[in-house]
């Protein structure tokens, strides 16, 4: 049995932080931050907006493209690190959406490489389990997790949402050619957003006894993150990723219409296409307008460069995904 992409849809927030901006909270310059990352302007929740909220509007315009009822969805995949409801946020979008059949809604927790994981997870369920129209979302809003005054990250992230129709098709149209996926826990040193450990309750007990509870994991610490260390890891392990599902998938780096990396910053693609031997006018790069948005960015630059005209029907594409975990992978699909 083959899938294949039928739909593609992204949202971002209104609100738009410029460089410039945040050289008015913390000592850098739009120059810095835009020769370092490539970055200018980054989109941000605000006020009563929820990342539920933009997941809902990728995932219609997604269906939209498709020409798919929700109805006819069977499974949606919510990859996101920064969920609405620590339960998980793929059920309400299911609800949402007006899917009336109660299709599987979950999440899927692996940051900037949740989307990659998210369309093999698809491909997957279609495979093995016989679903027909599975809703991709990637969707993140580590804004809610940046601390304003540490110059180091808040330049970095953005929130957004991108979201993928994949459907059910014969094995002659398979557009999943292959994928290589890894992670390695020793590095969540360089990047992570822990749980906070509060100060263990003292509760006394009906019989006078007092009673020490576990602490209560009720918050997250800010992003935390070794900028260099994450710099290092991207440029080394993406590039094999890459090659690995090239070989798997009997193709070379000549076969490739499109690199579409993980949007963290200019540099790290750069050097990865470089590696790679892919020249400049087949990279997709967006991050100049939204930062990196973390399980978001694959979805959203694939969209904006379909709905350009840029990315099209038979194109193959190369997508690789990195970041905390540390997770990363790569997938290779035919649009
Ligand atoms: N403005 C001005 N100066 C700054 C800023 C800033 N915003 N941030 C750091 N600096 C200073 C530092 O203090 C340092 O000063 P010093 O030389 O006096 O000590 C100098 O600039 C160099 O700092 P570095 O951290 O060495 O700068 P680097 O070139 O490594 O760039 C950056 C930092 C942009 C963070 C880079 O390391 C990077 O992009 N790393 C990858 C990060 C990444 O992609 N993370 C996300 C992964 S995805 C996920 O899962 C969430």
């Amino acid at each position: 049995k083959g899938c294949k992409l039928v739909g593609c849809g992204s949202a971002t927030p209104n609100l738009m932080i410029s460089n410039d901006d945040l050289a008015k909270i913390v000592e850098t310059s739009d120059e810095w931050i835009s020769v370092r990352t490539g970055i200018r302007n980054r989109r941000v929740l605000s006020g009563k907006d929820r990342l539920t909220g933009l997941a809902v509007e990728a995932a219609k315009k997604a269906l939209q493209m498709a020409e798919v009822d929700p109805d006819d969805v069977d499974l949606v995949l919510m990859c996101t690190s920064t969920p609405d409801d620590l339960f998980g946020s793929a059920p309400q979008i299911q609800k949402a959406l007006g899917c009336k059949r109660n299709p599987l809604a979950y999440d899927i927790t692996a940051a900037c490489s949740g989307f990659v994981l998210g369309l093999v997870s698809a491909a997957c369920h279609i495979r093995g389990g016989g679903f027909q129209n599975v809703l991709v979302i990637g969707a993140d809003a580590l804004s809610r997790y940046v601390d304003w005054t540490d110059r180091g990250t808040c330049i970095l992230f953005g929130d957004a949402a991108g979201a993928v129709l994949v459907q059910a098709c014969d094995g002659s149209e398979d557009g999943l050619f292959s994928f290589d996926l890894h992670s390695d826990g020793e590095g969540r040193k360089y990047l992570n957003a822990m749980a906070r450990d509060d100060e263990t309750d003292h509760v006394l007990g009906s019989n006078g006894s007092v009673v020490d509870f576990p602490p209560r994991r009720s918050s997250y610490s800010c992003i935390q993150m070794n900028g260099k260390e994450v710099f290092r890891f991207a440029v080394r392990c993406v590039p094999q990723s890459i090659e690995s599902a090239l070989e798997k998938a009997g193709l070379t780096g000549s076969d490739i219409d499109w690199l579409l990396l993980h949007q963290a910053n200019q540099r790290i693609i750069d050097a990865v296409a470089t590696r790679l031997a892919v020249p400049p006018d087949r990279v997709i790069s967006n991050l100049a307008n939204y930062g990196n948005t973390s399980a978001a960015s694959i979805p959203l630059a694939l969209d904006e460069a379909v709905r350009s005209g840029m990315v099209r029907s038979g194109h193959t594409i190369v997508a690789a995904g990195f970041g905390a975990g540390l997770t990363w992978g790569s997938v290779i699909v035919r649009w």
